[in-house]
């Protein structure tokens, strides 16, 4: 495959709808709204309808526009009253500028600097992980390799005990893919959901994470240590810690936030590579590129595929008027594989550049604030997986999450065989 091959049946999807991401991102409805209703108005059977943007320089209007398009009244499709919007409120939920006070709280451990330090790490726990599938040719990528690195760097950040790391992890699947029975009992748009109302992604599983937050903090209090937790719970010269519902809110964003992410961006990288070959057999020869790939594979997988906004006045975008009150829904996935700034979008090409891609976010205060740190794992997996296949293939039919919010391949099978090294 050279590229991506649009699916012409596919320019009429409903890209609300969770059912349509399981068999893949419906590019062909983005081209079609990117080229002839740009900024278009969507109805919604239990909402009160958005707009959807879905070209690149119209999603960097309102990314950097906070002002205009406020992240304080829900950044995910779905309404929610004051009293879900207070107790579910992280940083995600803040305009400046109590957003860049909370944000200047978290920042220290996630810097390139910090990053740095953390690189012995990663790449002694990728190690370890490719190593543990010794004489294994057939398996999940994402099961035995993608969900593990993000997994235990996470841990390590927070200083976790290994074993409760599973369990957590499960319990982000539950969030993230709170749409999918795979992950879920609950998926929130097939039952009733209302009793959760109050909790993060509507989740009963947000309710043990809280329980699990609160011991961890009781802990670190009266035992600091060097660790992600203790610093955001020590108090601060220059303003006050986070507070206990604020911390299990936060932490709760990092288990979500902090593992889906990276794991199903590892899963479309390595996707990518099997479809074409040609990229792989490059990386492999010359892996001084596998940095400007890792922006490529950002960028293809694009996995938190969009976020909301409101509109916060009477304003213009894109030839449209909107008004005050009104959600604005913006598409990275369609701004990424937009050909107004991307030349050829749909060719996997891991020497593209420029490659300003929106897969975290861009010119927006709310810039992803793990991107140093996903970008380290996966260029570090990169590096110590490609040299030790000799070659991959998929071994089945992958799977895809019911998501319309994170496109995510949730199983990958694939045979490989190894090089010893
Ligand atoms: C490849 C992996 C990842 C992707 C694709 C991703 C994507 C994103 C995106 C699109 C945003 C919102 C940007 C915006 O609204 O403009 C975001 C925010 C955020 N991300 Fe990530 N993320 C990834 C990894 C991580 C990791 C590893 C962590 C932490 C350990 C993390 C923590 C956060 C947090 C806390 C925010 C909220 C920042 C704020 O509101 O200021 N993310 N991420």
């Amino acid at each position: 495959m050279t590229r991506l091959e649009l699916n012409t049946q596919d320019r009429f999807a409903d890209i609300t709808d969770p059912d349509v991401y399981v068999s893949g991102v419906p590019h062909a409805t983005f081209k079609r709204l990117r080229d002839e209703d740009p900024v278009s108005w969507w109805d919604e059977h239990d909402g009160r309808g958005f707009w959807a943007v879905t070209r690149y320089h119209d999603i960097l209007h309102v990314s950097h526009s906070p002002h205009l398009f406020s992240s304080a009244r829900g950044i995910r499709l779905e309404d929610m009253a004051p009293d879900e919007l207070k107790a579910r409120t992280t940083m995600m939920e803040l305009d400046p500028p109590k957003h860049t006070a909370y944000r200047r709280m978290v920042n220290p451990a996630f810097t390139p600097r910090q990053v740095a330090t953390y690189e012995p790490v990663i790449r002694q726990m990728a190690r370890a992980v490719i190593d543990d599938l010794h004489g294994v040719s057939e398996f999940d990528f994402v099961e035995r390799i993608a969900r593990q690195l993000p997994m235990r760097m996470l841990g390590s950040m927070l200083a976790l005990p290994e074993a409760d790391l599973p369990w957590l992890v499960r319990n982000g699947d539950a969030l993230i893919g709170n749409a999918d029975p795979e992950f879920t009992n609950y998926p929130v748009d097939k039952v009733d959901t209302s009793d959760y109302r109050l909790l993060p992604f509507r989740s009963p599983v947000s309710l043990e994470l809280f329980a699990y937050a609160e011991k961890l903090a009781a802990e670190r209090k009266a035992n600091p240590g060097t660790d992600v937790i203790s610093m955001l719970l020590q108090p601060k010269r220059d303003g006050e810690p986070l507070s206990d519902h604020e911390f299990k809110n936060f932490f709760t964003l990092l288990v979500a936030a902090g593992n889906d992410t990276t794991r199903y961006t590892m899963a479309a990288g390595m996707h990518a590579l099997i479809e074409h070959p040609d990229q792989l057999a490059l990386l492999q020869r010359e892996p001084q590129h596998i940095s400007t790939a890792v922006e490529e594979i950002l960028r293809w997988g694009t996995v938190t595929m969009h976020f909301r906004r409101t509109a916060t006045q009477d304003t213009e975008l894109g030839g449209r008027r909107i008004r005050a009150g009104d959600k604005v829904v913006i598409w990275f996935i369609s701004g990424d594989y937009d050909e107004r700034q991307f030349p050829d979008p749909y060719r996997f090409d891991v020497l593209r550049k420029p490659n300003e891609h929106l897969a975290f976010g861009l010119q927006s205060p709310h810039k992803c604030l793990g991107e140093h740190l996903a970008r380290a794992e996966i260029r570090i997996l990169l590096e110590e997986l490609l040299p030790r296949i000799v070659s991959i293939e998929l071994a089945g039919p992958i799977e895809r999450l019911r998501s319309n919010f994170i496109s995510g391949i949730k199983h990958l099978p694939v045979r490989v065989s190894w090089r010893s090294l």
